[in-house]
């Protein structure tokens, strides 16, 4: 039976429910890219909010860590992985959830108890030792020399903020050699396998950290560690998970694992990876931002892995390994099969895009390798040959030269200022003028915007705009002529926020970061993904590309002139500013 399976109906026997697996992409925390770990989309009822499904629940979630590609390559690490866990939400505590552990490992899976060992948390200043689950694992069997005790690593919290607690972490003894008395959670053939997190606690921004209004247990396994573990092998990618998928690796590539490791493992890594976040329901697309910006890198450097190790990158690769890849994971996730077409067609066309430049960007690369990669030469690669700038690194890194990371930065920056300016010339009409007087009528286009929103409501939207010397012309979406009164409080309201002083700032972020702001924005679809967002006070937020007066009070007087229509459910303001 699948360890996921056993997983479940073992908590379910102990009156958990199980909860299906959430999407990898963070339904409601922008602060993150994506779910790290099984306990993230469980956050609101850690903190106090009753679940719908009660107190007790469990599941295998998809996890997704990005921080360090590089890593991807050695024995054990993965960019996605799924996480077994176990939660009480103000049920039961440490005495239940290291009882339930030590049985599932030892009853369940059948793992000796001498090869086991324990950290629990050594105490500091504010959190006292936790002996109670040292009593604990004492009464369970566990010898005293495998109990280690730690203070740092035995606190565990996702991320600087929120729910988070003193822990006990589960290790095995994977190793041929004989298991030493005293455990050493340093020694790298003892891997932890399982965590207990008691999760009393919340840490505040200001770094204090407070009760949680309930004693909860959040407890997390990775499911490829512990198949190594339960398969007695030393590599992850040995594993029945990828045993399959770098046999086809090896059939396409007509090379053995033996002496291909990390460019197989990164392969089967990366694509994997991929398809997770390629089937989530948050239709994430290989772009230049965000997860999307992390899609195309992993799907790109799994492609010029393929290309190393000779695979004819042009063939259907990709999909081939898809298709494993899904079969063996489609029972336990339903998106798989929904989005399969999708999943697909993602990697095929990036593929197909990134295959049109990879061999001329890499005899590129070639050309300069020479010495250290400048400025423009990375900007170069990334520009015309589709090179994300990791990849850039990751080349110069096997040719031991340096890659002028800062000053890609800064051409990418310069490349993105000079592209938002040509595409706001070419939607805002009028409104790129930057004479004195036109910069003021830009601004007060934004006050007038705003104060239609107030007056009028808030489905009011900038439909169009003109500026030139003498008058402002604003078009927006609007079912009826405005009465004299509303005209008047249009007016009065820009009028006052202008005697007000109001400060006008610039913030440079990605789009998807500037629409979740809820800036006020034209043509979304139209904008470069790194926007400027121009705030007026607080009254105010469009992504813009300016330019703009620093403050409210150089406009003067603000006057309507003219409402009238301009097309079917669109009216048009003309309005002066005078000293
Ligand atoms: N949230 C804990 C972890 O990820 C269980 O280790």
């Amino acid at each position: 039976m699948n360890i996921k399976d056993l997983y479940i109906e073992f908590f379910k026997s102990k009156g958990h429910t199980q909860i299906p697996s959430a999407p990898v992409v963070p339904e409601n925390d922008p602060s993150v890219l994506f779910n790290t770990a099984g306990m993230q989309p469980l956050i609101p009822y850690l903190m106090g909010q009753p679940h719908p499904l009660g107190t007790r629940l469990c599941d295998y979630q998809k996890c997704i860590r990005t921080n360090d590609l590089d890593e991807i390559g050695d024995t054990f690490h993965h960019t996605f992985f799924e996480m077994l866990g176990n939660w009480s939400l103000g049920d039961y505590f440490k005495k239940e959830a290291i009882t339930w552990s030590f049985e599932f490992l030892t009853d369940v899976l059948k793992i000796p108890v001498n090869k086991l060992a324990v950290t629990v948390f050594k105490g500091n200043d504010i959190i006292p030792r936790d002996t109670e689950a040292i009593d604990l694992w004492k009464s369970l069997g566990i010898s005293e020399e495998h109990i280690a005790l730690t203070e740092d690593d035995n606190f565990w919290i996702a991320g600087e903020v929120g729910p988070c607690g003193s822990d006990t972490e589960m290790f095995y003894w994977r190793s041929e050699e004989d298991v030493p008395n005293v455990f050493d959670p340093s020694d790298e053939r003892w891997v932890e396998i399982w965590n207990d997190v008691f999760m009393m606690y919340e840490k505040h921004s200001d770094g204090t950290v407070s009760e949680l209004p309930k004693k909860n247990v959040d407890t997390g396994m990775g499911v490829e560690r512990v198949t190594a573990v339960l398969e007695g092998v030393l590599d992850n990618y040995q594993t029945s998970i990828w045993k399959d998928v770098i046999e086809k690796i090896e059939e396409l590539s007509h090379k053995t694992y033996n002496g291909n490791e990390k460019s197989m493992r990164i392969i089967a890594d990366h694509i994997r990876t991929s398809i997770f976040i390629a089937a989530d329901s948050s239709g994430i697309k290989p772009s230049n931002t965000d997860q999307g910006y992390i899609l195309r890198r992993l799907i790109r450097r799994a492609i010029r892995h393929a290309s190393m190790l000779g695979i004819d990158i042009n063939s259907d690769w990709e999909r081939k390994l898809a298709l494993i890849i899904i079969s063996k994971y489609q029972k336990y996730y339903k998106e798989l099969i929904d989005n399969k077409d999708v999943v697909l067609d993602v990697l095929t066309l990036e593929k197909v895009k990134f295959n049109r430049t990879l061999s001329k960007g890499l005899k590129e690369f070639e050309k300069v390798a020479h010495k250290d990669i400048d400025d423009k030469t990375a900007f170069k690669l990334y520009d015309t040959y589709g090179f994300p700038i990791e990849l850039t690194v990751e080349l110069a890194n096997e040719r031991n030269i340096n890659v002028d990371i800062e000053g890609f930065y800064r051409c990418f920056k310069e490349h993105q200022e000079k592209s938002r300016a040509g595409s706001n010339q070419k939607f805002k009409g009028g409104l790129a003028g930057n004479s004195e007087i036109e910069t003021k009528y830009h601004t007060a286009t934004h006050l007038l915007n705003a104060a239609l929103k107030v007056v009028v409501g808030p489905d009011v939207h900038q439909k169009g705009s003109n500026i030139n010397t003498d008058r402002m012309r604003f078009d927006f979406s609007c079912d009826h002529k405005l009465t004299d009164e509303e005209k008047d409080r249009v007016e009065t309201l820009v009028n006052d926020w202008i005697k007000q002083g109001l400060e006008v700032t610039k913030e440079t972020m990605p789009k998807s970061d500037a629409i979740k702001s809820g800036a006020e924005c034209m043509f979304i679809e139209k904008y470069p993904d790194i926007v400027t967002v121009y705030s007026i006070g607080d009254v105010s937020k469009e992504l813009c590309g300016g330019p703009h007066v620093k403050n409210t009070n150089v406009l003067g007087k603000f006057k309507i002139k003219k409402e009238e229509a301009s097309s079917a459910g669109v009216r048009r303001i003309k309005a002066i500013l005078t000293d």
